[in-house]
């Protein structure tokens, strides 16, 4: 199955294969115009039987295979990975022919897709998302970016991957961690979209607990057709695809409260994107209300948290609290004064609106830490 867009006139795709369509990539990659010079970035948590198999089909299409094993999680989405893979790729002379293949998690995605933007101002990127989050979002879209001084994706570009695979063994053989985390960006376009999503999220629970292959398909595409329709429109997100960070001002303020303390991988992006929908829902309708109550029911459900239980972080809650507070002001889509977020009221009807309410922002980080 091909689910087909376009950026700027550019066709691009996202193609799912079953167990044993891996040959995909060499195919895709016998359609364009390449040297055939190949390096695979990938996280040392994929599985090895997965990186074999794809490396051997290159292989045998006759391509050169480099390899760079990379660490995930966000304390390494840092200029020490990105220039690791840039001086790689310089060392083994890749030219704008040439190509980087990320098999990994939104980490070693993003990162790759920096690297592919910034060598010799491009060349080919192809991405195989290895974790749920990646799957359904980090995947698509063409935000690429490392972490710079404490900040989250601060430094970054748009540079869209030619072809995503999305592998049944991969969603098979995710850890229950990597799986459920990726769940709250599906929540999150149900809720700012397709309510469809949150209905086939209730009925098919138990067939996606059992990770069956044609059902998770069926909500992935619906996910990530959802995400095309918003950043097609708005590529470099001036306004529509604002709409995409609903919970991602409270969600990167707690991950950097979080991590800017502890030093390490704390929290999973997509368990802080689940509390920063629960944040916002419950700072635009000042208090809890039916939306908050059906998110957090779904969140429960799909063993996500709800709040951000201090028994297992060791930070001074006192401090935890001011750092997320602080951390609001720092947030990417402030233009003005005031902090931007995504205010809903009603399923399917966001609006971009400034936190101005300080003392009830307060109220709703006091709400998310009990
Ligand atoms: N570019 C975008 O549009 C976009 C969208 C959403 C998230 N992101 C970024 O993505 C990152 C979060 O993504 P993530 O949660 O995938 O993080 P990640 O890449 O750090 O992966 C999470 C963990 O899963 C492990 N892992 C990866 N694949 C695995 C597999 N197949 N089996 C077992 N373990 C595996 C990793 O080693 C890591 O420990 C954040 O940096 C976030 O900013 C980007």
């Amino acid at each position: 199955m091909i689910l087909n867009y376009k950026i700027n006139n550019t066709k691009l795709e996202i193609t799912f294969c079953k167990k044993e369509e891996k040959n995909n990539i060499s195919k895709s990659i016998d359609k364009i115009k390449s040297d055939k010079n190949i390096l695979i970035t990938f996280d040392e948590k994929v599985s090895k039987k997965i990186v074999k198999e794809v490396q051997e089909d290159l292989r045998l299409s006759g391509c050169k295979i480099h390899i760079l094993k990379c660490e995930g999680n966000k304390s390494n989405k840092n200029e020490k990975l990105l220039f690791k893979i840039i001086d790689l790729l310089m060392q083994k002379k890749f030219t704008k022919r040439s190509i980087i293949i990320s098999i990994g998690g939104g980490v070693v995605g993003d990162v790759s897709a920096l690297a592919s933007s910034l060598y010799l101002r491009g060349l080919f990127y192809f991405n195989v998302p290895s974790t749920m989050t990646a799957i359904v979002d980090s995947c698509v879209g063409g935000k690429t970016a490392i972490n710079y001084k404490g900040i989250t994706n601060s430094v970054g570009t748009y540079y869209h991957p030619k072809n995503v695979f999305i592998f049944e063994d991969i969603i098979k053989t995710l850890p229950d961690r990597e799986f459920f985390a990726g769940i709250a960006e599906i929540i999150k376009c149900g809720v700012i979209d397709n309510k469809n999503i949150l209905i086939f999220l209730n009925k098919y629970r138990k067939k996606i607990f059992a990770r069956d292959y044609p059902v998770i398909s069926k909500l992935c595409l619906m996910t990530l057709k959802s995400k095309i329709k918003f950043f097609t429109k708005d590529v470099y997100e001036n306004d529509q695809r604002l709409f995409l960070n609903f919970g991602h001002t409270f969600a990167h303020a707690i991950e950097m409260a979080i991590e800017n303390n502890l030093k390490r991988d704390y929290i999973r992006h997509g368990e802080a994107v689940g509390l920063g929908i629960l944040s916002e829902i419950f700072y635009a309708n000042k208090g809890k209300s039916a939306l908050y109550t059906l998110v957090k029911n779904l969140l429960h459900k799909f063993n996500l948290p709800t709040n951000l239980s201090l028994k297992h972080i060791p930070i001074d809650p006192v401090k935890l609290q001011t750092n997320i507070y602080k951390n609001i002001f720092l947030d990417k889509k402030k233009i003005d004064k005031y902090p931007r977020y995504i205010s809903i009221k009603n399923q399917g009807k966001p609006f971009i609106k400034e936190i101005k309410d300080f003392d009830f922002l307060n109220d709703t980080i006091i709400e998310l830490l009990n």
